[in-house]
């Protein structure tokens, strides 16, 4: 199985030997490539809908991993027990929709449970679910393909909520990253604060704040 790069960086965060969630599977190419690395020895991939399922179902057939990975319908984790898993993936979804499935899962709320959670959009807000639900994440990584970036968040649960300042919502842990990708993405950023700035003065509205924040930003330029 060969991995995209996006899917790699996830991969590449899961810890050896766990028992290992995919929500939002498809075609089950994350679980199939970590099994057949050696990476874990079992994994449930879970799928809402059937079809992405079946797709599931022909990569572990064809691969013949069926002993090691379970094939299961469920709502984000809704349909999964305590204590089944420990290392959970979530890729290719909304940040928002994956802020719910934090939010409602109450089980997660438990230090030996690892989050990778790459959200295709709304990743400021997903930041904020995880510090106000009593997450920290501990790593971000920043994958590149088709010229499309992409971020992947390392969450655990720590206990009290973490204070945050609107930056970091924005920036998460990218500022101490020594990549070209985590740089390319905070140039992006920048970008589009910076355009939002001008495109307000230019219509003659008053934006201290969002001055500030663009200042903040060009820090990393
Ligand atoms: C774009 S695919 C991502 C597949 C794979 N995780 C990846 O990142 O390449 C999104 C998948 O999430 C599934 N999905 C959407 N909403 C879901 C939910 N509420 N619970 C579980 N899976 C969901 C879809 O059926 C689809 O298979």
């Amino acid at each position: 199985m060969k991995l995209d790069c996006r899917l790699m960086a996830i991969a590449n965060l899961v810890r050896k030997d766990k028992a290992f969630a995919d929500i939002g599977t498809d075609h089950a190419y994350l679980p199939v490539y970590l099994v057949e690395k050696g990476i874990i020895q079992r994994a449930i991939a879970a799928d809402l809908r059937v079809g992405p399922l079946e797709n599931a179902r022909d990569a572990v057939v064809s691969y013949r991993f069926t002993e090691q990975i379970e094939l299961r319908l469920s709502d984000g984790l809704d349909n999964f027990k305590e204590n089944e898993v420990d290392e959970i993936a979530v890729a290719g979804m909304g940040g928002l929709l994956i802020s719910q499935f934090i939010e409602r899962t109450g089980w997660l709320k438990n230090e030996n449970i690892h989050l990778i959670l790459q959200p295709m959009t709304h990743v400021e807000e997903l930041r904020k679910t995880i510090f106000d639900n009593g997450f920290i994440v501990d790593k971000e990584v920043v994958a590149e393909d088709d010229d499309k970036l992409y971020i992947v968040l390392s969450a655990y649960y720590y206990g009290d909520a973490t204070a945050y300042t609107e930056l970091d919502l924005i920036v998460g842990k990218l500022p101490h990253n020594d990549d070209s990708l985590s740089k390319k993405y905070l140039e992006k950023i920048y970008d589009k604060y910076n355009k939002k700035l001008i495109a307000l003065k230019n219509a003659g509205k008053q934006c201290t704040e969002l001055e500030q924040l663009v200042g903040e930003l060009k820090q990393w330029q």
